[in-house]
Parts: C-alpha cells; sequence; structure tokens
C-alpha cells in the first residue's frame, strides 16, 4: 500500500485532543534556555518586535511564551496573583499587544504545588488557574512537573494529574495549546495526546550536542529504571531516546524534543543545524530558546530557513523515523559518537531524508532507496524503491550572512524593501500548505543529483552535522503521486 493512503486511512480515525490547535507543530519562543527567572513584560514585547521585524513570525513563529516566575502567591480567594514589579500592566495587556501585532501568548505552570523554580504551582488549583489564563486572553499553557507530591509512578496516575488540567482549560471554552512537560515519565508517549498537543518525552536539553552529564542519567526511554529524566541532556541524547516513539506524533498532539538550543552559543554552526533539522523532521515544536534582543545573522540563517520548516509544518503531519544507526564508529573526548539515518513520508509522495553524523571527524555516508523506504515495505518492497527521483538539498539556500545583517541592521522603514530583495518565504502570507501545492522553490532547496530505481544516496558529512535532502518522483513527469493531493 502507498504511504500517502495508508497514512490518510489512520488519520481519520485519530482521537487527538480535540481543540483544533497544533494541527502541525507549534512553533514560537520561550525564555527559559536563555533567561531562566529573568523575565519581565519588557523582555516579552521587545522580544516580539524582534520576531516580526527578523522576519521570524512570518515564517511561522507566532507564540510568545514566558516560562516560570511571573507570579506573586496566590490570594485568598484561590486565585493566583501576577508579580506586578515585572508585569506592571498585567497579562491581559500584553496578551492584547501580542494579539495586535499577529502573535499568540503562552504562559507557564507545574502540575505541583510549585514550579520549578519555587512559585505558586496549579495542582488542585486547576480550575481557578484555567480561569485565570482564559480570563488574560492567553493562548498556550506549558505545563510542567516539579513538586508533583508524589502523584506518579504508573501512567494512570499522571495521566489523571495531567487530565485535570486539560479538563479545567477546555471548561473555559477558550482554545488554549496544552503544551504537557512530563519529561517523558510514565510512559507518556502512550497516552498524551489523548489530553495534550505535545509532551515532552526528555529531561531538559542543554546546550550541548553529544556530551554525557550525570544530571541526565536516562540515555533510553524504554529503560523502566529512568526514574529520574533530569535536565542536561544532549542533543543526541534526546534524539535516541525518541526514537522508538518518534512515530506517535500527529495532527493535534506532537512528541516535544524540548525547546531550541540554537543560537546559544555552546555548539557549532554544523551542530546548530544537525539539531534544528532533526528537530523540525521528527515534528517537534519548534520553540526558539535564544535571547532574540541579541540575535546575530548566523543564528538567523538557521531559524529562518523556509525549506527545512516546511518538512516541520507538512501537512501530512508524519514524523521521521530512524532506519539506520551504526556505533562502530570512532568516538570523540567523550566516548560518544554513532551516524544515523532517519526518512519519512512528505506531502504529495515526497520524502525526507537525514544523514547524521555524531562522529568527531568528517565521513563519506551513503544510505539507499530500499533503507530510505524500509517503513513502506522491507528489504526492497516499497513500490518507491523502483523509481527514479530527484534529490533537492534543503541547507544549500540557506541565506547568507550578509543577507541577515541587512534584515538586522535595517531601519523599519526598510525592512519591506529588504525582505523582498531577499526573496524571503512568508508564511502569514503563504501558508506552508499552499505554499507546498504550489511547488515554491525556496520550501523545496537546491536540486543536486538524481537517484536510479534502488540507487545509492552518497556524500560528505561533516562531523557532528547532517544532509538533508527533500526527494521527489520522477515518475509520471513528477506526478507519480498527484492523486493523493487532492485529499490534503
Ligand atoms: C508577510 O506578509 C504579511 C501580510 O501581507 C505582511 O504584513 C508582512 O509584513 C510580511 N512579512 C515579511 C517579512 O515580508
Ligand atoms: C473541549 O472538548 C471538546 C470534546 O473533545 C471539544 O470538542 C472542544 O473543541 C473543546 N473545547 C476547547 C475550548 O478546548
Amino acid at each position: 500500500m502507498l504511504p500517502v493512503l495508508l497514512l490518510s486511512g489512520l488519520a481519520a480515525g485519530v482521537r487527538a485532543v480535540n481543540n483544533g490547535l497544533a494541527r502541525t507543530p507549534q512553533m514560537g519562543w520561550n525564555n527559559w534556555n536563555s533567561l531562566g527567572c529573568d523575565v519581565s513584560e519588557s523582555l516579552l514585547l521587545d522580544t516580539a518586535k524582534k520576531l516580526i521585524d527578523a522576519g521570524l513570525r512570518d515564517v511561522g513563529y507566532n507564540y510568545v511564551v514566558l516560562d516560570d516566575c511571573w507570579s506573586d502567591g496566590r490570594g485568598s480567594d484561590g486565585y493566583i496573583r501576577v508579580d506586578k514589579v515585572k508585569f506592571p500592566n498585567g497579562m491581559k495587556s500584553i496578551a492584547k499587544h501580542l494579539h495586535d501585532n499577529g502573535l499568540l501568548y503562552g504562559m507557564y505552570s507545574s502540575a505541583g504545588e510549585m514550579t520549578c523554580a519555587r512559585y505558586e504551582g496549579s495542582l488542585d488549583w486547576e480550575k481557578q488557574d484555567a480561569e485565570s489564563w482564559a480570563s488574560w486572553d492567553v493562548d498556550y499553557l506549558k505545563y510542567d512537573n516539579c513538586y508533583h507530591r508524589g502523584r506518579f509512578g504508573t501512567p494512570e496516575i499522571s495521566f489523571n494529574r495531567y487530565n485535570t488540567m486539560w479538563q479545567a482549560l477546555n471548561a473555559t471554552g477558550r482554545p488554549i495549546l496544552y503544551s504537557l512537560c512530563s519529561w517523558g515519565e510514565d510512559y507518556v508517549h502512550t497516552w498524551g495526546m489523548s489530553i495534550a498537543n505535545s509532551w515532552r518525552m526528555s529531561g531538559d536539553i542543554y546546550d550541548s550536542f553529544t556530551r554525557p552529564n550525570d544530571l541526565c542519567i536516562c540515555t533510553n526511554a524504554a529503560d523502566p529504571h529512568c526514574v529520574a529524566p533530569g535536565s542536561h541532556c544532549s542533543v543526541l541524547n534526546i534524539l535516541n531516546k525518541v526514537a522508538p516513539y518518534a512515530d506517535r506524533g500527529q495532527p493535534g498532539g506532537w512528541n516535544d524534543l524540548d525547546m531550541l538550543e540554537v543560537g546559544h552559543g555552546g555548539m557549532t554552526d554544523d551542530e546548530y543545524v544537525a539539531h534544528f533539522s532533526l528537530w523540525a523532521a521528527v515534528k517537534s515544536p519548534l520553540l526558539i530558546g535564544a535571547d532574540l534582543r541579541h540575535l546575530d545573522a548566523k543564528t538567523l540563517t538557521i531559524l529562518n530557513n523556509p525549506a527545512v520548516i516546511a518538512v516541520n509544518q507538512d501537512p501530512l503531519g508524519r514524523s521521521v523515523t530512524r532506519v539506520r544507526r551504526d556505533t562502530d564508529v570512532p568516538k570523540d573526548k567523550y566516548g560518544v559518537g554513532e551516524t544515523q539515518v532517519w526518512s519519512g513520508p512528505l506531502y504529495g509522495g515526497d520524502e525526507v531524508v537525514i544523514l547524521l553524523n555524531a562522529v568527531g571527524e568528517d565521513l563519506e555516508m551513503s544510505t539507499d532507496l530500499n533503507e530510505i523506504f524500509f517503513s513502506d515495505g522491507p528489504e526492497g518492497s516499497a513500490p518507491q524503491t523502483k523509481e527514479k527521483w530527484a534529490v533537492y538539498d534543503l541547507w544549500a539556500n540557506r541565506m547568507d550572512d550578509g543577507t541577515a545583517q541587512r534584515i538586522l541592521d535595517a531601519p523599519v522603514t526598510e525592512l519591506e524593501s529588504v525582505f523582498s530583495k531577499a526573496n524571503v518565504y512568508n508564511s502569514t502570507l503563504t501558508p506552508y500548505v499552499e505554499g507546498l501545492k504550489a511547488g515554491d522553490e525556496r520550501l523545496m532547496g537546491k536540486k543536486v543529483g538524481e537517484l536510479a530505481p534502488g540507487g545509492e544516496l552518497k556524500a560528505t558529512v561533516p562531523k557532528h552535522s547532517v544532509k538533508m535532502y527533500r526527494l521527489k518522483s520522477l515518475e509520471n513527469g513528477g506526478k507519480r503521486y498527484s492523486i493523493h493531493r487532492d485529499e490534503l
């Protein structure tokens, strides 16, 4: 059976959380990775302006999410109070400002008696807190897992604790994107989609590509002894944890690999490219974690690559899966080293392929159509293996640093002409699904070759980086899968 038919059959039966949100993974910004508790009204408003002026809102980053440390205890009426020093005009005024600027507002709490930074938590106050967020016109809740008074240990206990908030949010009548953050505990990948729009499947990320750390002791999410998901999890650690569950994401509910470290400073440019590519292709929410007030050109050219974002926002909503992992390769100074191949279906019968080199030296890597289409039929039985394919490199048209710098330097009055000269993709004007239907070249990447039936895809992959490709069938004048386009 063809993958697209199979998948649309699956989608019809889906009973994911039914609030109409996150039909593709949510995108936006969250302050935690770079600023922690250093939050304020001006931070949110300055960041909103930067999202717009740097063109990031208009490639899809539309949620501005305030993390921990915003409250000031709970009043005797049972309702949580806003810290008036940090947020002198209250939350509703921030929501209004964001909405007036084409953005959405996200806030944070914990399913515990305290938040992780030991502010007021929402456990047993779900109704009051959901009412507060709805009354402030909030659009998104990140709901953490600290200080839960021991209410975890089985999937059902965790489910019930998080379901209380989903029911409370639902009862407000306001569609609020529910971003569940239980760090992968209690097999959240088996129940998260019933009550939430995304679920974190790992402890917190940190700004390292491969370096192990004692605070992130779990390497395998299926390990029943993995009782401390922790923090300081590397990109590779998180990727290896999501691999067995990558296919659980679906329109309305996504595996959340945690916020992006891109631009934070601890990884090389190649490592950030790999991190961003894989988060996009696994269909993780893409929440920028850098302090955008100090955004640099190189960071912008990773975050604004429309060909990679189009994979994340693909209307089929299917994650890549890992089709090969080799650990018998040279190790780096931390004893870590491996290569991986990931692939998965895209809209219109296209296929995305990622070659990941997590070894401390450049490598020749290769895969072939049998491996790429493994999920559609093992050992070369998939029909796609008998076709010809065009290969498009999704990073070849990355914006150059000079153009990015011109965007960052332009006075507001000149931005329009700078954007138009740079021919940037604008998803506010043309949503990704429309751009994909029209075959917009900016979403396709650059054609770098063709594969004959059964053909091999080879590339030199720099150390700690990826090659990321979109494959398009050349059968029938490229119309091989056109019948399925109408279904979407
Ligand atoms: C994108 O299009 C919208 C709607 O036309 C417009 O308001 C916005 O300025 C455009 N953004 C960019 C970066 O060109
Ligand atoms: C509440 O849940 C019902 C049942 O799933 C759903 O149809 C409705 O859209 C939800 N409303 C909100 C505001 O989340």
